[in-house]
């Protein structure tokens, strides 16, 4: 069974290659393990979007959890879901745009559009923030 899970944590400071090197790790490993999903970093928080079975999720936020980029990752929802949101996205990198005034419009042409009402308000909230 398919399972979503959306979680932000706190990452002050963190440089693009240190984000890169995350989306890397992702690139690399998620695939294998049948995980899917998106990741946005303004600069001091992350928001993850994670999909794939159970098992594979638990594993990786073990992971994830434990890992010193971050810290205060908490899970805002965890659901079963019927088919993926970000199918073909290993982890997609959502760009938040410098302009505040832009950036809703934006994140509505990028977000995938399987994403369910709920998910896609809390993401563009989480983006919206200054
Ligand atoms: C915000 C955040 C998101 C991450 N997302 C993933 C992910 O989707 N997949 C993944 O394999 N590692 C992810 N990582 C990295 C893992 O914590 C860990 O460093 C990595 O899986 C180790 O991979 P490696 O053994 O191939 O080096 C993430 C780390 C952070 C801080």
């Amino acid at each position: 069974m398919l399972n979503q899970y959306l979680y932000i944590s706190t990452a002050p400071n963190l440089s693009r290659e240190e984000v890169e090197a995350i989306l890397g790790a992702s690139a690399r490993n998620n695939p294998e393990r049948g995980i899917t999903g998106l990741l946005l970093y303004n600069g001091r928080n992350f928001l993850q979007l994670l999909e794939g079975e159970e098992s594979a999720l638990v594993a990786l936020m073990v992971r994830i959890g434990n890992d010193p980029r971050h810290t205060g990752v908490s899970v805002l929802g965890r659901k079963a879901i019927s088919q993926r949101s970000c199918p073909g996205w290993a982890m997609k990198r959502v760009l938040i745009a410098e302009s505040v005034a832009g950036r809703r419009e934006v994140l509505e042409r990028e977000l995938p559009a399987g994403l369910d009402e709920e998910t896609r308000g809390i993401i563009l909230n989480f983006a919206c923030l200054n």
